[in-house]
């Protein structure tokens, strides 16, 4: 499918103590749904006590979600790490996939994006495979 102007918004945030299973499974949920209506696609990964999430899709729609999660009070400090136009989603097959990380894995994580962030080194294929890494370990396919 072809599609105008394809984005890729990665940000992080904090959660404001500890998320229970349910209100985990309540956000999935919702994502899940709403995100196969707006062509979005993307991975939420949770370190116990932040998100990174990435979202892929319509630039509009995008945003529009994004302006919708900043406001979203079950998280706090949102801070977008990387925005960017692609051409390739690579979370095609997922609505929202997910990965419940020990924190470490997430500090890992967070830091390489970072790092690869401001060094503006990361290329799609690159970022793909680093997180297939992570998604091989524990991850909720749709
Ligand atoms: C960490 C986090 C990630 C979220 N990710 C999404 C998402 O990918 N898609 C989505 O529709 N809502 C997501 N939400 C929920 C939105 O903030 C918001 O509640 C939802 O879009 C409102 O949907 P509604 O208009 O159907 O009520 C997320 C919330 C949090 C806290």
């Amino acid at each position: 499918m072809q599609e105008v102007q394809l984005i890729r918004l990665i940000y992080l945030s904090r959660v404001w103590g500890n998320m229970t299973n349910t209100q985990l499974d309540q956000i999935l949920a919702d994502s899940r749904e709403n995100n196969r209506q707006r062509k979005i696609t993307g991975l939420l990964f949770y370190g116990g006590t932040s998100f990174i999430q990435i979202l892929e899709g319509p630039e509009s729609e995008v945003i529009k979600l994004y302006s919708q999660i900043l406001e979203d009070e079950r998280h706090h400090g949102c801070r977008i790490l990387d925005i960017h136009i692609t051409d390739k989603r690579v979370f095609e097959n997922w609505a929202m996939a997910y990965v419940h990380s020990s924190k470490d894995d997430f500090e890992e994580l967070s830091a390489v994006l970072t790092g690869r962030i401001k060094k503006h080194q990361q290329a799609s294929h690159e970022l793909a495979s680093l997180l297939r890494k992570y998604l091989g370990k524990k991850i909720e396919l749709i």
